[in-house]
């Protein structure tokens, strides 16, 4: 028996992307959906420019839900659009840049922390909470 209070095994009822976006204005800030194991399904909202940061115990994965997210490595950059996903692997240095506002979903372990090692603390999010 698992004594999470956010075990979804019993409660028959799906997560709606639409319903949990509806839920939250702030940016850069993920929010906790569902777990699997040990990792996090994060739901986020993105706009503006992040900050350089790479994550050296994991890798990352973004899934679009709705506009089309940049990220920039150090030798070139990927797009993702909506409906797309994309793995940053572990220990390479990121960007993420939404020129407009983008919906997503983050799926890493638990306890990753967004801003990585990057020392940017204002942009650095509560973690482990969920919405
Ligand atoms: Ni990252």
């Amino acid at each position: 028996m698992s004594d999470s209070p956010h075990t979804t095994s019993t409660s028959h009822k799906a997560i709606n992307f639409a319903e949990k976006l509806g839920k939250f204005d702030s940016l850069w800030s993920p929010k906790v959906i569902a777990e699997m194991n040990d990792y996090q399904f994060k739901i986020v909202k993105l706009e503006g420019e992040f900050v350089w940061h790479q994550h050296e115990d994991t890798d990352e994965t973004f899934i679009v839900l709705e506009g089309s997210l940049n990220i920039a490595f150090r030798d070139g950059n990927v797009t993702i659009n909506q409906g797309e996903m994309y793995v940053v692997p572990k220990g390479v240095e990121h960007k993420p840049i939404a020129e407009k506002l983008v919906k997503a979903i983050i799926i890493e372990p638990r306890g990753v922390v967004n801003t990585g090692d990057s020392d940017k603390g204002d942009l650095t999010a509560e973690n482990d909470v969920w919405i």
